[in-house]
């Protein structure tokens, strides 16, 4: 037994050192070229984006069929479930990045990433105009296939100096702002004496919105309190106040009734001032105004976290505005059962957080799945492309073009499924060592709450979700590092 135990040891360390040596090394790649071996035109593909969608549909896409480019102005992939764990220092912020290139560079046919934004996209010319990131030069580039998987934005629903006063937390440097700011707050209130009422004002953290993003940063903020400024600076943790502000009569909404009373009840425990039923209505640079009951209060703070939502980003709306008949919703553009756009289904595709369609919830899970989905679709695509550019050439005969139609018609009818989404469930940090989950398994429901499992299940989750062995190392090892030597706030 000690003998194969050994051997499986070596075995399991072998296997992982040479994938791990796989993805620290850029691989040997086929180049770009405007044709294939055979003469067939090689078509570009141009996918926005750097997230989610972008990045699931890139690590399983076959980069040899296409000349692939990619276009965004990040160029790092953000690990977003853990992103609230990382401006109170439980996890480094570069750990949840991974530089785009180490993923595109392991790729077997070559793809070039661009890093700017998309400004404008002429869906009858098939090109893109888009904008370097640092000088604002610009750029027209065209494409046989285009895949928008540009996200959102953080939303405001137009309330009054919530742009200028708040700190959403969406992306990596809403991270750094937040982290910077809470510690000058909290030196300058160090600074302070005790009976200062300016301390008590610049103590406050408010977290406004309670969907999950609020409530799992409320929820790393009062551990920030509660296990390391206790330690170290008793006289300011004391007097910090966390406050998470929710317009609806519940938080966590698209959680089941149990585990919203549950969590409600945990956080009023854990020492978050719980504001229920209160709306805001304005922010000022040390005042947020809300409505509770119809009545007008206010609220000083000193630190204000936005978490209400999202809305499409510009370039979404000016691409849903060129179609105005047919992409006719707010929320996002409108797909079909193939994840094509409607108004341009031959070229365009668009999955994740740009697109509103069958309700499903602007999630990583969505957005993954979808980009798998769209993988295996631009293989088919290529198939097809491949099939109707040999139809075209004169040495084709009668015989040989049926063959080719009924390959075709076998190619959509059977290859190309609609996209089914397989919803997996619902995780959400709650603070203290505790999770919350909903399940769904071979069918079936399942919640677990509050127990130390769920907790232990739900690292386990995000570090399986982790894009790279290097992520779910360094995840890991925060982790390790956390509970020896608590976390890296500064
Ligand atoms: P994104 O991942 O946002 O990627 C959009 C990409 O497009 C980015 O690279 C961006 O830079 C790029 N881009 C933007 N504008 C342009 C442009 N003009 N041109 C080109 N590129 C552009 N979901 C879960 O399922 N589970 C969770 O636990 C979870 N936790 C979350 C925690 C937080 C704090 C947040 C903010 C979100 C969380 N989500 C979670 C939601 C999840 O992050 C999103 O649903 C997911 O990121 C959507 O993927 P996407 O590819 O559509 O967009
Ligand atoms: P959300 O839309 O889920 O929640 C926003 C909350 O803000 C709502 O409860 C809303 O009532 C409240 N709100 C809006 N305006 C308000 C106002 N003026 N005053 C007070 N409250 C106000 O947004 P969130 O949490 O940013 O999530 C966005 C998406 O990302 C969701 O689809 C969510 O499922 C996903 N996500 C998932 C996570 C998870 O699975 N653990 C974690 C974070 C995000």
């Amino acid at each position: 037994l000690f003998k194969y135990s050994m051997l499986a040891m070596l075995g399991i360390t072998g296997y992982f050192t040479y994938i791990t040596y796989l993805e620290l090394h850029p691989r040997k790649q086929l180049p770009q070229s405007t044709t294939f071996k055979d003469g067939s035109p090689r078509k570009r593909l141009v996918i926005l984006g750097t997230g989610w969608g972008a990045v699931s549909l890139l690590k399983k896409l076959d980069t040899t069929e296409y000349n692939v480019v990619v276009v965004s102005p990040r160029n790092y992939f953000l690990f977003t479930p853990l992103l609230t764990s990382t401006p109170v220092g439980t996890i480094d912020l570069k750990s949840i990045m991974e530089p785009i290139r180490h993923i595109l560079k392991r790729k077997k046919g070559e793809v070039v990433y661009l890093e700017a934004n998309a400004t404008d996209i002429d869906p009858t010319k098939k090109n893109i105009k888009i904008m370097d990131n640092n000088n604002n030069e610009t750029r027209t580039l065209p494409y046989d296939y285009l895949v928008m998987c540009v996200g959102a934005e953080s939303t405001t629903f137009h309330i009054p100096g919530v742009r200028e006063n708040a700190i959403f937390i969406k992306e990596a440097y809403d991270s750094t702002r937040m982290k910077e700011k809470i510690l000058n707050n909290i030196e300058r209130a160090a600074f302070l004496e005790m009976d200062d009422p300016k301390r008590k004002q610049l103590l406050t953290f408010v977290v406004v919105g309670g969907g999950p993003t609020g409530v799992e940063m409320a929820a790393e903020l009062q551990d920030y309190v509660n296990e390391s400024l206790s330690t170290w600076m008793p006289e300011i943790s004391k007097d910090i106040q966390v406050k998470l502000v929710e317009g609806l009569p519940n938080i966590l909404n698209m959680f089941d009734k149990n585990l919203i009373e549950y969590t409600q009840a945990f956080i009023k425990k854990s020492k978050i001032d719980l504001k229920l039923n209160t709306f805001v209505k304005g922010v000022d640079p040390n005042i947020i105004t809300v409505e509770v009951n119809k009545e007008k209060q206010e609220i000083p703070y000193g630190v204000l976290i936005w978490a209400t939502g999202i809305q499409p980003r510009d370039i979404t709306r000016k691409l849903a505005q060129i179609l105005p008949e047919i992409q006719t919703d707010r929320r996002g553009l409108l797909i079909n059962e193939k994840l094509q756009l409607l108004g341009a289904e031959s070229s365009i595709y668009a999955i994740g957080d740009c697109t509103f369609h069958g309700g499903l919830a602007p999630t990583a899970q969505v957005a993954h799945q979808e980009g798998l989905y769209l993988a295996n679709i631009f293989k088919q695509l290529h198939k097809l492309d491949q099939l109707d550019w040999k139809s075209q050439l004169p040495s084709t005969t009668e015989k040989q073009l049926t063959d080719i139609k009924k390959k075709q018609d076998h190619i959509i009818n059977n290859k190309m499924p609609n996209f089914e989404y397989n919803y997996k469930g619902t995780l959400a940090y709650i603070g203290s060592e505790r999770a919350i989950a909903e399940l769904k398994i071979a069918g079936k429901d399942y919640q677990l709450r509050g127990s130390p499992f769920a907790f232990l299940f739900w690292k386990i989750v995000y570090l399986s979700m982790c894009v790279s062995i290097r992520n779910t190392l360094m995840v890991s090892m925060d982790w390790f590092k956390f509970y020896f030597f608590g976390r890296n706030s500064i």
